[in-house]
């Protein structure tokens, strides 16, 4: 029996860069998903969350959960669940988990895959299964993908597991290698926010697997594996007919230049000098990929003229949480900004984080 602690995350940049076997540099928060659990031996997991009114009991050995049609009160557990199912066949077996998480939740924090990541060190530890974590994040993606039907990348499990104390992660999504990119704003006197701008995030929409299906089909009209591949930008966009597909291609190659410019910044030591780079990251994913949404868009306006040095969406898109680098001193104004956008035009008042690059999941 035990605890295993799990965190959320947020990216500081490389959006939709992971399912195109891009780069991405997420960090860890210190909010995550707890889970207790004890060992079954009868090829049960029972699952049990303060966050929702209904225990679910499942077999380890079914189908995809997501073919099971499970109603929506339900639709939680498919993670847990889907984690055991997956695992099963690296040999973990059954358990009992009591689930608690102090993330908001739909607020773009990626607390799907906390829950996953928690699960899944859980069951291999008390089964006696040992998997290296960058291993250990495939599968955890795996159960969403397949298991959940959610067709996320890499990126989220990949922080909740990999994530370091006072870094950045920064992980080629194609070849899995990771490197910790120190990151402490509050020693280059700069506060990161995170803004919770309320408006609900779900990347069962739709339109995060339409996105992915464009970025599939320009890179197959390219002649690449993944859009990763485009080295002439220009070229690649001479070569596109439709406009919509030449869009989603800018985004996607500028936005892995500007994580190898981030990643550039931050190493010398160049914190403040990064704001220009989230800035450049919001007006691609909001012209060119078109993922970003009313609030977002509002909350970087607002922050950038009470005097952030810049800020951007994070996430999947279409609702979820934005981040704002203020230097320290001015923080508080900026929250307060932000907080008078909202609302003027009558919205849901913002929620604030102060992010703390915190560590990755553990026991
Ligand atoms: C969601 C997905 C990630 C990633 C981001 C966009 O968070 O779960 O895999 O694709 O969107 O960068």
């Amino acid at each position: 029996d035990g605890v295993w602690h799990a965190p959320g995350r947020v990216n500081l940049i490389g959006e939709h860069t992971d399912y195109n076997d891009g780069l991405v540099l997420p960090f860890a928060l210190s909010r995550g998903v707890t889970v207790a659990a004890a060992r079954r031996d009868d090829g049960v997991i029972d699952v049990r969350s303060r966050q929702a009114p209904t225990a679910v009991t499942a077999p380890v050995d079914g189908p995809p959960v997501v073919s099971e049609g499970w109603p929506a009160d339900r639709a939680w557990a498919a993670y847990p669940v889907g984690v055991a199912r997956v695992l099963r066949e690296h040999g973990t077996g059954g358990a009992s988990l009591l689930i608690d998480s102090d993330l908001p939740q739909g607020a773009g924090l990626s607390s799907s895959a906390a829950l996953e990541c928690a699960t899944a060190l859980a069951l291999c530890d008390l089964h006696g299964v040992e998997i290296d974590r960058p291993a250990l994040a495939r599968l955890a993606q795996r159960a969403e993908n397949e298991q959940a039907g959610i067709p996320c990348g890499l990126m989220d499990q990949s922080a909740s597991l990999l994530c370091t104390a006072g870094h950045a992660l920064m992980l080629d999504c194609r070849s899995g290698l990771s490197s910790q990119v120190p990151f402490d704003p509050a020693a280059a006197g700069l506060t990161l926010l995170v803004v919770d701008t309320r408006a609900s995030h779900a990347l069962g929409g739709g339109e995060y697997g339409r996105r992915r299906a464009e970025c599939e089909e320009a890179a197959s009209l390219l002649g690449v594996d993944a859009l990763r591949d485009v080295k002439d930008l220009a070229a690649a966009l001479g070569s596109l007919k439709d406009p919509v597909l030449r869009r989603r291609v800018q985004h996607v190659v500028t936005e892995n230049h500007r994580v190898e410019a981030t990643v550039g910044l931050l190493r010398a030591g160049a914190l403040p000098e990064f704001g220009a780079m989230l800035n450049a990251s919001h007006l691609s994913l909001r012209d060119q990929f078109e993922v970003s949404w009313p609030e977002a868009d509002a909350t970087v306006d607002a922050a950038l003229r009470a005097g952030a040095r810049g800020g951007r969406m994070i996430g999947g898109g279409f609702g979820g949480s934005v981040i704002v680098l203020a230097p320290a001193a001015r923080a508080e104004r900026v929250g307060e900004a932000v907080t008078a956008a909202y609302e003027k035009r009558g919205w849901t008042p913002p929620r604030f984080l102060e992010a703390v690059p915190s560590d990755g999941a553990r026991r």
